[in-house]
């Protein structure tokens, strides 16, 4: 019979973010989508995001986020034996943005890969390390979710221009002696996997893809809105219910950041009480896609110290249609 390894039970023990400095306010976007900065305040909540300077990497920003979480976890680089990296904006296909950053990091024997669950990568990471603990191939993994959306935005597209933004945020998740992660609850709807898109492909350009075209983001914005508002509450309940757990033992519910009226329904449909802290990261932050949910964790931690420790629902969601959550034990204090 094969050997079987024994796992243990895990938890997050840090969380790290990195935003670039250059403050993006509404009244840099409208003008070329014939908006105003009331709209999309009302219509999304947001009042800034953060946009990468042109030399800034996907590389460099989860670089930043990492080391700020591997300093804040107490494990040195050397023990973390795993690394996944969730991103939709590396411009290379191989080598990995994740073996490019262990080499960074000083780490460049750990096992690395990326991942392509969009907005939704750092709950699929997340519970991809949960797992790997628990059955004994991993004992440390770092979590990253990265993104320069900024180089796939169409300045000009009224439906996607003053949503996405760039960051990274980052997580170590290490053995626990009680569990810090319930199951993940995950999946898809492909059927409506147009209605996020990035197009055309790479490979238009070798076919000739006429000049000024590059592969930029779009999306269907109301069958997206209706379908997180419908299906991701009740997959919020799922999650709750996988976990054993009721919404008044949650200390916060750190959605996907992509617009705040989804946030606020989702809230309602699920009945949170009031005492559960909502994470609003967006207002400042914009869609960061894959880095959203670790980001607003972690200035939701900063604003709130109280809640280290505590109990938070994680949801992400995004083009495929995917989705995955958990609900977490926030990291302890650093
Ligand atoms: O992270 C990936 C997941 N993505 C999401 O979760 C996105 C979900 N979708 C949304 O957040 C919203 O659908 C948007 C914020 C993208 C758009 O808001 P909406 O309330 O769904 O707008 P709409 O497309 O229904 O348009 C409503 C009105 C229309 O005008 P009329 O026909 O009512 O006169 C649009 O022409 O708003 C107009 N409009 C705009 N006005 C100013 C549409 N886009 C804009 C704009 N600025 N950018």
């Amino acid at each position: 019979m094969i050997k079987v390894r024994e796992g243990s039970n895990s938890r997050m023990l840090s969380v790290g973010a990195y935003q670039p400095s250059r403050i993006v306010p509404n009244s840099e976007i409208v003008d070329k989508i014939d908006s105003s900065d009331e709209w999309i305040r009302q219509r999304t909540g947001i009042e800034t995001r953060r946009f990468a300077d042109a030399d800034e990497s996907v590389l460099d920003m989860a670089e930043a986020a990492c080391r700020q979480a591997i300093s804040r976890s107490g494990i040195a680089v050397e023990d973390i034996d795993t690394v996944i990296l969730a991103s939709i904006t590396y411009p290379f296909q191989a080598p990995s943005a994740a073996t490019a950053l262990i080499a960074r990091l000083g780490n460049p024997k750990a096992a690395a890969f990326d991942i392509n669950a969009a907005c939704a990568g750092f709950c699929y990471g997340v519970g991809m390390a949960n797992d790997f603990i628990r059955a004994g191939s991993s004992k440390y993994v770092l979590v990253v979710g990265v993104e320069k959306l900024s180089d796939f935005l169409d300045p000009y597209d009224r439906g996607t221009a003053f949503i996405f933004a760039d960051g990274a945020g980052a997580t170590v998740i290490g053995p626990s002696d009680e569990p810090g992660i319930s199951p993940t609850i995950w999946g898809a709807d492909a059927d409506s996997r147009d209605a996020i898109l990035m197009e055309p492909t790479w490979l238009a350009f070798k076919h000739g893809a006429p000049d000024g075209i590059w592969p930029n983001i779009s999306q269907q914005g109301q069958t997206v809105f209706r379908w997180a508002v419908f299906s991701m509450s009740k997959a919020g309940i799922r999650i709750m219910e996988a976990a054993g757990i009721t919404p008044d033992q949650l200390g916060a519910f750190i959605p996907h950041q992509a617009n705040v009226r989804i946030i606020d329904s989702m809230a309602r449909e699920m009945k949170l009480p009031e005492s559960v802290v909502i994470a609003d990261n967006i207002r400042t932050s914009g869609n960061t896609s894959a880095a959203s949910v670790p980001i607003a964790m972690s200035a939701l931690l900063e604003e709130h110290p109280e809640l280290h420790g505590q109990l938070a629902l994680l949801i992400g969601y995004g083009a495929g249609l995917v989705y995955a959550g958990q609900v977490v034990q926030l990291p302890p204090k650093w």
